[in-house]
């Protein structure tokens, strides 16, 4: 089947996968994509290390690679990420005057939404796991200087960069609805937005099969929808790909009105970020697995 496709019958955006040059460059993983999904996340390319690894030197080729295949292939992206506390470099985290991290954090931001602006891009990750497990802020480097202003500073500088596209706050273990974190995101989304901070989105990175049933997934999912215009599974992936979790995942989207979209995290196991627990759709000689099957049947 397409995947993406046969989620799309059901009144949704698109099926996504993330992607990069590496990945791209394989022609059979490019196929998979090509033939299955509608929308593409750069794994690695549009990070603060990748992007601006020196102030105000920015290095966008491997972005430009990703924008471009997506436009050649008519696919949407998802910009992934502006500011994430990983992948973050040196001279970012060793700031500790207040005014000189605002003006670093905006002309990033501004830089790599502004760069993408008319082109396919459908959301961005503006802010990424920005949340420690019990639900307070996790210790960054924007948390401990900025305060949580950053959220606000962020995401209107986002805005105006890119007018038309959906912003986003992301994270994981957002997986149950009654955990600290997920209770977290929700009310602080909540209280953002009704302080008139321009969030449109949460995603929920779904990586799952760790600590929580897969059956609290659904009612965790609908929990963060609710208190937003619109959700998505950002970068889905389940620690040994079992057909029934994906399909419960899956649905659980289709089930929510205004989840618009699901992405999985990598097209085959062999370029897995957990690759030792065969999250993905794919093997790693990119062979269709029963969990593929089985969503092309329950989409169907
Ligand atoms: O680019 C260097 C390369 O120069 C070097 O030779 C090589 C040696 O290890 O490392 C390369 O960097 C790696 C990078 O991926 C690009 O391939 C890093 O070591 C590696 O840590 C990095 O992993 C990525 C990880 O984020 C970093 O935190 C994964 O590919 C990527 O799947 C993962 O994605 C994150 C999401 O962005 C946010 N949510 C969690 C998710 C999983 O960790």
């Amino acid at each position: 089947c397409s995947l993406d496709a046969a989620f799309k019958a059901h009144g949704k955006k698109y099926i996504g996968v993330a992607a990069d040059q590496g990945t791209l460059s394989n022609a059979v993983n490019a196929q998979i994509i090509k033939d299955n999904f509608g929308q593409v996340t750069p794994e690695n390319s549009m990070k603060w290390d990748a992007t601006e690894a020196v102030e105000g030197q920015f290095t966008l080729a491997g972005a430009d690679a990703l924008v471009k295949f997506a436009e050649d292939n008519t696919k949407l992206v998802r910009g992934h990420t502006t500011v994430w506390h990983s992948q973050l470099p040196t001279w970012v985290s060793s700031i500790t005057d207040k005014t000189k991290l605002q003006e670093v954090m905006v002309a990033h931001i501004k830089k790599l939404v502004g760069t993408y602006t008319g082109k396919n891009v459908y959301a961005w990750d503006v802010v990424n796991e920005i949340f420690q497990e019990d639900g307070s802020f996790r210790s960054s480097v924007f948390y401990n200087v900025l305060g949580e202003d950053f959220v606000a500073l962020a995401f209107s500088t986002a805005r105006a960069a890119n007018p038309a596209a959906k912003l986003y706050i992301n994270d994981y273990n957002l997986d149950s609805p009654s955990y600290a974190k997920t209770k977290a995101m929700a009310a602080n989304v909540k209280k953002w937005v009704a302080a008139g901070v321009p969030i449109d989105g949460i995603g929920s990175q779904s990586h799952l099969g760790g600590s929580w049933p897969i059956a609290d997934f659904p009612a965790a999912l609908k929990s963060l929808c609710d208190v937003v215009s619109e959700c998505a599974i950002t970068e889905l992936d389940i620690k040994g790909a079992a057909a029934a979790d994906y399909k419960t995942a899956v649905m659980a989207c289709v089930d929510v009105e205004n989840c618009v979209g699901v992405t999985v995290w990598g097209v085959g196991d062999a370029d897995s970020w957990r690759k030792s627990e065969n999250p993905l759709l794919f093997d790693g000689k990119y062979m269709a697995k029963d969990a593929y099957n089985e969503l092309c049947s329950a989409l169907a």
